[in-house]
């Protein structure tokens, strides 16, 4: 089933877009002013709700998100100094993501968009990742090839526009930020174990271990990050009972496994600048917040010629600013959908039209 969405041709320009993100645990809104910039953000995270669980609890998420999406809108609303009745318009996010979860916000913001009198648009979650780094300044300018790193998505885009997304490649397992909590886990390391291994990485050794690079050996730049969990599960059990200082030798596992990684992504990001003959690189998602893979990234595209993108940590992980600003660039070209309006859970970008 391919995504059509309706054109409102008669309505007023849209400036001012109500963004709503619930499609996994954090529930994130933001306006954003197409000639301002973005006047307020919120992001709400669940992370205490599903530590104790070890993960995500999907029906847990629906709920939380329902307690909360309501108070941070008024909370944007007020930060942003603006009345609800000077927003023009309305984005959710309407997948990929936990179909309870998403079903939260694209119910409240299609009813609040049909209280106001104003189009709400459905905003593909890992669309707005890749348009974050165009919330900062500079702006990268079109053409780039993007490099989406999620808990959910490991991708290399093409991207010649907005709705011009040619994928070059993906993980054909896990996701990089999948493996990055994996191993975290495998550590003995609190939910979410991303950031949790970052910071332990920054005191490890990088030479003391040495996890493989993944698929670079060989032509093409999809990805597989599923054997280095198993990879981080052996280097566990054979170096720590024998460890004389077992916190170090932990940091020193999380780093070589870090250095793995980010080695693995920036081999395929030059990869694919070379086979797209693009010059620059944009980084988004979760694991582009790591500060390690934004430093080796940097120096690795400059080294070649290039110029590297990210948006601040704050825009990297899961927010509503991302969601504001893709529905305002949807929203002002004429898209809007339906009253009777469903999410989903899977939603391949490439079906995405341009605007
Ligand atoms: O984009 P995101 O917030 O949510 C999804 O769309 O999945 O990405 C979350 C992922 C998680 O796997 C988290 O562990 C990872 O991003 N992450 C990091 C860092 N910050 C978040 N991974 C490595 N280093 C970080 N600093
Ligand atoms: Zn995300």
């Amino acid at each position: 089933m391919s995504y059509t969405p309706q054109r409102a041709s008669t309505r007023a320009p849209v400036t001012r877009v109500l963004g709503i993100e619930t499609s996994c645990d954090e529930t994130g809104v933001a306006v954003y002013d197409g000639e301002r910039g973005l006047l307020a953000q919120a992001v709400y995270s669940q992370v205490d709700i599903h530590a104790r669980y070890g993960g995500v609890v999907p029906e847990l998420a629906s709920r939380d998100h329902v307690r909360k999406t309501l108070p941070l809108i008024r909370q944007v609303l007020e930060e942003s100094a603006i009345d609800a009745g000077h927003i023009d318009g309305v984005a959710f996010t309407a997948g990929p993501g936990l179909v309870g979860a998403l079903l939260v916000g694209a119910a409240l913001g299609r009813s609040l968009a049909w209280a106001w009198g104003v189009p709400a648009v459905a905003v593909h979650h890992m669309e707005g990742h890749l348009l974050a780094p165009l919330l900062e300044d500079p702006a990268p300018a079109f053409p780039f090839v993007a490099l989406l790193v999620s808990g959910g998505h490991t991708q290399l885009v093409d991207v010649t526009g907005i709705g011009h997304y040619r994928i070059l490649g993906e993980s054909l397992d896990d996701a990089a930020g999948e493996a990055f909590d994996k191993t975290a886990k495998i550590l003995d390391l609190p939910y979410p174990g991303g950031p949790e291994l970052a910071r332990l990485a920054e005191r490890g050794d990088p030479g003391r271990f040495r996890f493989p690079r993944p698929m670079t050996d060989r032509p093409g730049l999809d990805f597989s990050f599923s054997g280095l969990k198993t990879f981080a599960l052996n280097t566990v059990r054979e170096a720590l009972p024998e460890a004389v200082d077992p916190a170090q030798t932990r940091a020193d596992i999380a780093r070589a496994f870090e250095e793995a990684v980010v080695d693995t992504l920036v081999i395929k990001c030059r990869r694919a600048l070379q086979e797209a003959g693009r010059k620059r690189l944009i980084l988004a998602g979760g694991v582009s917040a790591n500060r390690r893979l934004r430093e080796r990234m940097n120096a690795a595209i400059a080294a070649a010629g290039g110029e590297t993108y990210y948006p601040r940590p704050s825009l990297c992980t899961d927010n509503g600013a991302m969601i504001a600003y893709a529905g305002w660039q949807r929203l002002r070209a004429g898209h809007a959908e339906p009253l009777a309006f469903g999410p989903r859970a899977r939603w391949p970008m490439e079906e995405l039209p341009p605007p």
